[in-house]
């Protein structure tokens, strides 16, 4: 809940204001000048000030240089009598966020103040990330907030330990790999070797030989003993990367080795114990090419003893920050840049919420470690993104698009309309999750998205 600084010398002005935030959910706190208002500022966690201009002593406008120099992350919002444009606007040019007339409707404020806690809301999450990588949302290399992953990480602590086969379905990108290692290295296993095995890369005889291994002799150019992934792996974890591409034939034998725990090499005749732990990865659905008769059904079952579904990107936007902070640490520390790039722009993260990520962790890793070095200097900028992410830019808001003669209803109403499309973008049209992003209830977004005629069928 977000926390109101409500400052104004009348005497009754703040208790009615007060009422009126407190009834949409906020939590407020009152002040009756400049000086008081700057001690609940350091007593408490102000989230926005609502400051009247004219008041004894230190006045709206002094107070808001003393909030800029010490607490810049703090958003303001002046009231002005009726027929002073000019004082807003100088306000707004010393750094306030907006001004508002007294006396002002109810709902005028409500939607100035959202408004304005949306648009801090990225610089201070910015800020708030640094903690967090620290914290309960690592887990070893994986990092993630999304209630999803939190959950895989749990389920991952639970079957670490197990001998359990685990299938691990995905989108390119997502992880797989990465929570395949991180199943290894939190079991016991954990010094035995992880060995990976892409099986879309090999034609299916090289496949075969490369799994089991194959006798001196046992096909043309078999001129050595070879030993396969299955006894390389011994004690330690085999990975099987694009198992949907598992040939019908090798279905089998795959299973037959499952059923038995043991395999001969080619051309051989001792069975020999398969001791490795198997983990499956996959980008297809495989309960879907189980229908569809390319995989095999008593195979599935044996490799799906656990399963994991790793969500898109997109899905899980609330990682991205996160993520692109992790990457870009990572990145300035391999490159030696000249300059440490330690920043990401905030138009930055507008454009990564409104990219689809069709590469998943995968892209935006590559996009920030490019970003990382065309940077000139500690930040990263739009202008040091691929131009399929910059495209975009246009969709976003921008309060200096909006001409000076616009009137304040005209321009609130424009934000309004813009924070929704992104909100339902972002939550990839589901109303329900707009409209709690949004802090509004459905039925109020269904009206906006009525009243302003958005587009709610496809996502361009
Ligand atoms: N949750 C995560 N946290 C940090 N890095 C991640 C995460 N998921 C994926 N990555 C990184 O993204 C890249 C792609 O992950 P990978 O496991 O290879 O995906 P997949 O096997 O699903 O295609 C890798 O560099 C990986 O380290
Ligand atoms: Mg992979």
């Amino acid at each position: 809940m977000e926390t109101i600084l409500i400052v104004d010398d009348e005497k009754n002005y703040p208790f009615v204001l007060s009422a009126v935030l407190e009834e949409e959910g906020y939590n407020t706190i009152t002040a009756s000048n400049g000086v008081e208002a700057l001690e609940k500022i350091k007593a408490h966690d102000i989230d926005l000030v609502l400051t009247d201009i004219k008041m004894p002593g230190m006045d709206g406008m002094a107070l808001m240089s003393h909030i800029k120099a010490h607490n810049p992350d703090i958003p303001i919002i002046i009231m002005t009598a009726h027929g002073t444009v000019e004082r807003g606007e100088e306000a707004v040019k010393k750094g306030a966020h907006s001004y508002i007339f007294k006396p002002f409707q109810n709902e005028q404020l409500i939607l100035s103040v959202k408004i304005a806690l949306n648009m801090y809301q990225v610089i201070r999450q910015n800020k708030r990330l640094q903690n967090e990588l620290q914290s309960r949302y690592h887990f070893g290399n994986l990092i993630g907030k999304s209630k999803n992953m939190q959950e895989i990480f749990k389920t991952i602590q639970k079957v670490a330990p197990t001998n359990a086969s685990i299938l691990i379905e995905g989108e390119s990108g997502t992880g797989k790999e990465l929570v395949a290692k991180s199943i290894h290295f939190n079991s016991s296993r954990r010094d035995a070797p992880f060995v990976a095995v892409n099986c879309s890369a090999l034609a299916e005889n090289l496949l075969e030989s490369e799994l089991f291994g194959h006798e001196k002799g046992a096909f043309t150019g078999a001129s050595t003993l070879k030993k396969g992934r299955f006894e390389i792996s011994e004690n330690g974890t085999l990975f099987l990367d694009e198992i949907g591409e598992l040939s019908m034939n090798l279905q089998v034998k795959l299973l037959r080795v499952l059923q038995e725990r043991s395999f001969e090499r080619v051309g051989g005749i001792h069975p020999h114990p398969l001791d490795a732990r198997l983990i499956t990865a996959t980008n297809k659905t495989l309960s879907h090419e189980m229908k569809e008769g390319r995989f095999r059904e008593d195979l599935f079952y044996r490799l799906n003893v656990v399963h994991f579904s790793l969500p898109p990107l997109r899905n899980r936007y609330e990682d991205i920050p996160l993520l692109a902070v992790h990457f870009l640490e990572k990145y300035t520390k391999e490159n030696k840049t000249k300059h440490p790039v330690t920043k990401i722009d905030q138009d930055v993260l507008r454009l990564f919420y409104e990219h689809e990520w069709p590469g998943n962790i995968r892209e935006l890793e590559n996009v920030i470690e490019r970003a990382v070095i065309l940077s000139n200097n500690d930040t990263i900028k739009t202008s040091d993104l691929p131009g399929d992410l910059r495209g975009k830019h246009e969709k976003t808001f921008n309060p200096d698009d909006i001409s000076i003669q616009t009137s304040l209803p005209e321009t609130l109403a424009l934000i309004e309309k813009n924070l929704i499309e992104r909100a339902l973008s972002r939550a990839n049209y589901v109303q329900a999750n707009a409209a709690k992003s949004l802090g509004i209830k459905k039925s109020l977004l269904h009206y906006k998205i009525k009243t302003y005629q958005i587009s709610i069928g496809s996502k361009n």
